[in-house]
C-alpha cells in the first residue's frame, strides 16, 4: 500500500510559524520590493516585478506576516508610504509590511547595476561575460549594505528577530548584524550559482564577501553543487574550519550551516490562476490577435539576460525550420520577455543580438500569413502569461548557467491538463528535479533543433506521463516546503544557541 506524502501549504506553515517562531519578529531584507508603486498621470497604481524572487518569497510573507525591507525604486512609492517608511501589502489585502529604503541615483548605480551586476551577476554565472570590477561599485555596495544593516537594526530594535536575506546584492548584510546585535538569527538564500574557486578567486574583493555571507547562522543554495563550491571556495580562501560531511564552516567563533534548498513556487495557486475563466477568456483572445489558430505552439518566457540563452534558442528554432521545412506553417514560437537591467552594456547588446536573429530567422522562413516566431518583448499581465502557457504544446527554458530557473516550474504548475513538453536545459538548476523534461545542452544547435521536433510530434500519451510525474514533483516540492526547511533549520539553531525548548519539528500534518 502507497501513502501520499503530505504536501506543505499555506496553513501548514502558518501554523509552524506560529508555534515556532513565538514572539521573534520575522524580517525578509532584498534589493527588489514585491509590490512596486508607479505614479503614472497624477495615479499610483501597482506592479509586482518580473523576478522569481519576489514572486517566490510573497507567498510566505503573506501567509507569516512580518516586515520585508527592500529598496524602494518605484515613481509613487514615497507616496504610499506612512510613517517609517512603511506600507502594508498586498495593497489589495494586507498581510504583512513593506519598509523601503531610498537610494541616491549614484548609490543604485554603483550598488546595484555596477558591483551587483556587472561584478558578481556575471562572476557567479559561466555565460561567458567578463565581470567588471570597479573600486568605487564597491564603495558603494558596502556603503548600501551599511544602509540596508541600519534599516533592519532598527525594525528589530530589541526584539528577539530572525532575519532572511536574500541574494547576491547583500553580501555583506549578516555579517553587519551580528557585529552590533549577535543575537539576531541570521539566513540567507543565494538564488543564483555559486561558481567554483578557480571562478571565484578573481574578485579583488572575495575575502570581504566570504566573510559577510558567513554571517549567516544558514546559508542555502538551490543546488549541491553550488553549496559544495561555495565550502571550497571558503576552505580555499579564509582560516576558517570546514567540516564537509555536515556543511558547516566555522570562522572567527561563528557556525554557518551550508546547505542546499532547491527554490520553487505556489504550486496550488498557480494551478488555481490557470484553471480561472480569465484565462480561458484570454487564450481564445490570444489565438484571434498572434493568428495561432491550428498552430502548435511553443513558447519561452524570460528576463532578457545572458545567461538565459535566448539567442542559442532563437539558432535552434531556425535549424529546426530549416531541417524539418515540413513545419513551416504549422508550428510557431512565441517569445515572452521582459526588458531587464538595460543600463548595462551587455544587456543591451544581447537586446541588440536578439532583434537581429529575430530579423534573420523570420525574414528568412516567414510566409504570407506566417513567420516562425512571434516577439513580446513587454511586460505582460499574469493572465495573459498563463494563457500562453496553457496554449504552449511545449516550453523551452535553455538557461546557459541558471540557480534554480522557476519558469520551467511554473509551466509544469500551470498545465493541470497534464499536456505539455518541457524542454530544460542541464544547466539550469530545475534540471535535478525535473528529470522527465527533454535536457538538451542549448549550445547543440542541431540536437537542441531535433529536441523540437521530438517536443512537436510526441504522442500526447508521452506527454501526459511525463507532464504528471513533473507535476507530482512540484506539487510536493513545492515553494511552503522550501520555506519550511530553511525556518526549521534557522530555529533550530537559535534553540541550541540562545533559548531553551525543544527542537522545532518539520511537519506539514498539524
Ligand atoms: O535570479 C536571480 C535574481 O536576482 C532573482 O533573485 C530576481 O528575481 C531576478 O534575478 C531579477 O533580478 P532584478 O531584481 O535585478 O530584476
Amino acid at each position: 500500500m502507497t501513502t501520499a506524502r503530505a504536501v506543505w501549504t499555506s496553513q501548514g506553515l502558518q501554523q509552524l510559524v506560529k508555534r515556532e517562531l513565538g514572539d521573534c519578529h520575522l524580517v525578509v531584507v532584498s534589493n527588489r520590493q514585491p509590490y512596486i508603486y508607479k505614479l503614472l498621470d497624477g495615479q499610483v497604481s501597482y506592479e509586482m516585478p518580473a523576478g522569481g524572487l519576489t514572486n517566490a518569497i510573497d507567498p510566505l510573507m503573506q501567509s507569516c506576516g512580518g516586515t520585508w525591507i527592500a529598496h524602494g525604486g518605484g515613481t509613487g512609492d514615497r507616496l504610499v508610504v506612512e510613517s517609517g517608511n512603511k506600507v502594508m501589502v498586498p495593497p489589495h489585502d494586507p498581510s504583512y509590511t513593506l519598509r523601503l529604503l531610498w537610494l541616491t541615483e549614484e548609490e543604485e548605480q554603483g550598488y546595484y547595476y555596477g558591483f551587483s551586476n556587472n561584478a558578481l551577476w556575471p562572476l557567479c554565472h559561466n555565460a561567458y561575460t567578463e565581470p567588471q570590477f570597479r573600486s568605487r561599485d564597491w564603495q558603494a555596495y558596502r556603503r548600501v549594505n551599511e544602509l540596508f544593516a541600519q534599516q533592519v537594526l532598527d525594525e528589530v530594535g530589541n526584539r528577539p528577530a530572525v532575519v532572511f536575506t536574500q541574494d547576491y546584492h547583500l553580501a555583506l548584510l549578516s555579517n553587519l548584524l551580528k557585529d552590533s546585535n549577535p543575537d539576531i538569527i541570521t539566513g540567507q538564500f543565494w538564488h543564483i550559482p555559486w561558481p567554483n574557486p578557480d571562478i571565484f578567486r578573481i574578485c579583488p574583493w572575495q575575502d570581504e564577501i566570504l566573510e559577510g555571507v558567513l554571517g549567516n547562522d544558514v546559508l542555502g543554495f538551490h543546488i549541491g553543487e553550488h553549496s559544495n563550491n561555495f565550502v571550497e571556495t571558503v576552505a580555499r580562501s579564509l582560516d576558517a574550519r570546514v567540516d564537509r560531511d555536515y556543511s558547516l564552516v566555522n570562522f572567527r567563533g561563528g557556525t554557518t550551516l551550508v546547505r542546499p534548498f532547491p527554490i520553487s513556487v505556489d504550486f496550488d495557486e498557480i494551478e488555481r490562476e490557470s484553471r480561472s475563466a480569465a484565462v480561458t477568456r484570454e487564450m481564445d483572445a490570444l489565438t484571434e490577435e498572434l493568428g495561432l489558430e491550428g498552430l502548435i505552439v511553443g513558447l519561452g518566457i524570460d528576463r532578457i539576460d545572458y545567461t538565459k540563452g535566448i539567442p542559442h534558442r532563437f539558432r535552434a528554432i531556425g535549424r529546426f525550420f530549416q531541417k524539418y521545412p515540413q513545419y513551416r506553417e504549422k508550428v510557431v514560437f512565441v517569445q515572452a520577455g521582459v526588458m531587464s537591467r538595460t543600463d548595462i552594456d551587455a544587456y543591451q547588446r544581447l537586446a541588440e543580438q536578439v532583434d537581429d536573429l529575430l530579423e534573420e530567422i523570420n525574414s528568412r522562413f516567414a510566409t504570407a500569413g506566417w513567420k516562425p516566431i512571434i516577439y513580446l518583448p513587454t511586460d505582460l499581465p499574469s493572465t495573459k502569461l498563463m494563457a500562453l502557457r496553457r496554449l504552449a504544446q511545449f516550453c523551452v527554458v535553455s538557461s546557459l548557467h541558471d540557480g534554480m530557473n522557476l519558469v520551467a516550474k511554473e509551466y509544469v504548475a500551470s498545465r493541470f491538463d497534464e499536456d505539455g513538453v518541457l524542454i530544460l536545459s542541464p544547466f539550469a538548476g530545475a534540471a535535478l528535479e525535473l528529470t522527465q523534461a527533454l535536457i538538451v545542452n542549448p549550445y547543440a544547435t542541431d540536437d537542441f533543433a531535433d529536441n523540437i521536433l521530438h517536443a512537436v510530434t510526441m504522442p500526447l500519451e508521452d506527454r501526459q506521463m511525463r507532464m504528471r510525474r513533473m507535476r507530482a514533483t512540484v506539487r510536493e516540492n513545492n515553494i511552503y516546503k522550501w520555506a519550511a526547511q530553511l525556518l526549521v533549520q534557522m530555529l533550530q539553531l537559535n534553540r541550541r544557541g540562545r533559548f531553551s525548548g525543544a527542537e522545532p519539528a518539520l511537519s506539514s500534518a498539524d
